[in-house]
C-alpha cells in the first residue's frame, strides 16, 4: 500500500513504513497520515508481517506536520475522521510491535510519535524538538499526559514550553529511545531488532505489548481529541498565523505586540 510519499516494503516478516518526502524533510500532509493510516492497519491485519519498522529517509526522520498544511487548515472541531487524529489512534492502538529508526531531524510529532512506539534507536546526529509552544500551538498525541510520567514535570515543562531540541543522547536519558548508534547503522540495527521481534511467538507478543500499554489506553484515548480541541482552534489563532507564516518567508517570528 504505497504511496509517492509513504513508502511500504515487506522485510522478510517485517512491514517498513518509510516517509519519503525529503525535498520537504518528511513534513507531514494530511495525505500521507492518511496513507501512514492505511499502511499501519494493513500491516496489523496481514498475518505475514510480524512486526513494523518505523523510519525516514536518511537524513531526516520527519520534520513535524506540514506547516504550509497547517496554515491551510479550516478544521477547528476534533472528529475521527481528521486524517491525524485517525493516525494518531491506529498507532497508538497497533497491536503488532513497532520499532522507530531514527536518523537526522525528529520535530514536532516527529518526537512525540516516539511516545506510542515499542523500540527505537537514533543517529549520533538525530535532533528532537517538540516546538509546538514555539510556533503558537500546544503539544499533541498525548504528549501533555506520557511525558512528565515518563521524565517528570520540570524537565517536560522544559522541553515543551522552550520548545528546546534535544541531542539522542538525552532522548536515551529520558528513555524516549532505547540506544545511539552511528548513523548509518540506525537502520540495521532496527531492522535486525525488528526481525527479532518477528521471530518471538506472536500471540505471546500481542498479549505482552497490549499488558505493557494497558495503564495507559483508555486515558490517551480521551486526551488526545482534548489536546486537539486546544491544538486545532490555536491553529487558527493570530499566535500561530504569525509563526506560521514566519517560517514561510523564513524570518524570526515577532510575539511582542501579543498579550
Ligand atoms: N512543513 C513544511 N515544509 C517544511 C517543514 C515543515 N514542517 N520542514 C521543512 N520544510 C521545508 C522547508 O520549507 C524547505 O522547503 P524549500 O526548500 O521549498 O524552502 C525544505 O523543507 C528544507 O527545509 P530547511 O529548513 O531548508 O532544512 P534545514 O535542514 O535547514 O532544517 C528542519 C530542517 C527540519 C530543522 C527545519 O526545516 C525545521 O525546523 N522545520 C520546521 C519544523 C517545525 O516547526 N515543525 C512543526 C512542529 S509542530
Amino acid at each position: 500500500m504505497s504511496s509517492e510519499h509513504i513508502l511500504t516494503e515487506l522485510v522478510d516478516s517485517v512491514m517498513v513504513v518509510r516517509l519519503n518526502r525529503g525535498e520537504k524533510k518528511n513534513a507531514l500532509t494530511q495525505a500521507m497520515y492518511t496513507a501512514l493510516t492505511d499502511a499501519l492497519k494493513q500491516a496489523d491485519e496481514d498475518p505475514q508481517v510480524r512486526s513494523i519498522l518505523l523510519t525516514g529517509t536518511p537524513d531526516c526522520f520527519c520534520s513535524g506536520n506540514d506547516i504550509a498544511d497547517f496554515l491551510q487548515m479550516k478544521t477547528i472541531t476534533p472528529s475521527d475522521d481528521v486524517p491525524v487524529l485517525r493516525f494518531m489512534k491506529t498507532l497508538a492502538h497497533v497491536t503488532k510491535p513497532v520499532v522507530a529508526a531514527i536518523n537526522g531531524p525528529a520535530i514536532g510529532v516527529g518526537t512525540t510519535v516516539l511516545l506510542h512506539v515499542d523500540l527505537a534507536y537514533a543517529g549520533e546526529k538525530a535532533r528532537f524538538q517538540m516546538p509546538f509552544v514555539n510556533i503558537g500551538i500546544c503539544p499533541e498525541y498525548a504528549s501533555t499526559y506520557l511525558l512528565p510520567r515518563m521524565i517528570g514535570h520540570v524537565k517536560a515543562a522544559e522541553l515543551m514550553l522552550l520548545g528546546e531540541a534535544f541531542t539522542a543522547a538525552d532522548a536515551v536519558d529520558y528513555r524516549l529511545i532505547n540506544a545511539v548508534l552511528p548513523d548509518a547503522e540506525v537502520y540495521e540495527h532496527a531492522l535486525a531488532k525488528a526481525r527479532r521481534l518477528a521471530e518471538q511467538p506472536p500471540a505471546a507478543l500481542r498479549t505482552s505489548k497490549e499488558l505493557l500499554k494497558r495503564w495507559r489506553r483508555d486515558l490517551i484515548d480521551e486526551i488526545i481529541p482534548a489536546e486537539a480541541v486546544h491544538f486545532m482552534s490555536m491553529l487558527q489563532g493570530e499566535e500561530a498565523k504569525e509563526a506560521l507564516t514566519a517560517f514561510m518567508q523564513k524570518r524570526k517570528p515577532d510575539f511582542s505586540n501579543f498579550s
